[in-house]
C-alpha cells in the first residue's frame, strides 16, 4: 500500500471483528516497524504493553471507561512513555553513533551533558513531556504501518491510568499516553464518513504566528 494511501484510508475503528486474532509474528512485524519512528537524540523512549489475553483485555476494558472495542480488538497495546529513557538508553545511542563513525569517542561526554540538558532532570515536567511526545510518534508510525499490513486500529486516551498501571504493573513512574487497539473490521460494518477537518487556514501561519 502506498503511504498517503494509508494516511488517507487509516480510521479510528469502533467495530472489531471480535474473537478474531492476529498472527503473534505479524504483530511483531507491526511493532518492528514503528520502531523505525524518529525520537529524541534517538533515544527511543517508549515501551508497549502487549494485550491479547481475553481475561486481560477484559480487566483493561474496566480501566478504560468499559469500551467495547478493548475488548473485541485482537489486541489492545498500552503505550508507555518512559521518562528514564534518556538514562536507560543514551550510552548506546552514543556508541552506536561512535562506531557507525558519526560522533568520536571525545565527543561523547558533551553529547551526554547536551541530552541531559536537553530533556531536564528525571521527575521534571520536560523529561514527561519528551517521553510522551516520543511515544506517540511511535504510535502514529504503527497506526499507519498497521494499514499496510492489513490491519485497523484505534488510539484512545478513554482510560483510568492509574487503573492500568495497577493492573497491568507499570510503575508509577510512567506515563500511559494512549492505548491503541488493533484489529479487524468487524465483517458487515461500514463506516461512517470520516468527521471534518479544519481548513488550513484555520492552523497554518506562515513565517510567524
Ligand atoms: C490520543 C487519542 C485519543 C483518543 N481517545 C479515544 C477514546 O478514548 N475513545 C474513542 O472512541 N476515540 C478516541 N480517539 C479517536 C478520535 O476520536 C478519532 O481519532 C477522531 O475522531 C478522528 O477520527 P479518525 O481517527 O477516524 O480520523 C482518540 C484519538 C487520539 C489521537
Amino acid at each position: 500500500m502506498e503511504i498517503i494511501d494509508a494516511i488517507e484510508q487509516r480510521r479510528s475503528i469502533n467495530f472489531f471483528e471480535p474473537g478474531r486474532e492476529i498472527p503473534n509474528e505479524k504483530l511483531e512485524e507491526l511493532l518492528e516497524i514503528a520502531n523505525l519512528s524518529p525520537s529524541s537524540f534517538n533515544l527511543q523512549p517508549w515501551k508497549v504493553v502487549v494485550v491479547k489475553d481475553p481475561e486481560r483485555k477484559r480487566i483493561l476494558r474496566q480501566c478504560a471507561f468499559n469500551q467495547p472495542k478493548v475488548e473485541e480488538a485482537s489486541a489492545v497495546l498500552i503505550m508507555v512513555a518512559d521518562p528514564r529513557g534518556v538514562e536507560e538508553n543514551l550510552e548506546r545511542v552514543l556508541e552506536s553513533w561512535q562506531e557507525l563513525g558519526f560522533i568520536k569517542a571525545e565527543m561523547k561526554q558533551s553529547y551526554k551533558e547536551m541530552a541531559k540538558n536537553l530533556y531536564g532532570p528525571e521527575d521534571s515536567l520536560k523529561r514527561k513531556i519528551f517521553a510522551m511526545k516520543n511515544t506517540a510518534l511511535y504510535a502514529m508510525n504503527l497506526m499507519i504501518a498497521a494499514k499496510g499490513l492489513g490491519l485497523e486500529t484505534h488510539p484512545m486516551d478513554g482510560f483510568d491510568e492509574e487503573c492500568i498501571k495497577r493492573e497491568f504493573n507499570i510503575p508509577d513512574d510512567k506515563i500511559i499516553p494512549m492505548l491503541v487497539a488493533v484489529g479487524y473490521l468487524k465483517s458487515g460494518v461500514t463506516l461512517l464518513a470520516r468527521a471534518f477537518r479544519r481548513k488550513l487556514n484555520e492552523f497554518v501561519r506562515y513565517e510567524k504566528y
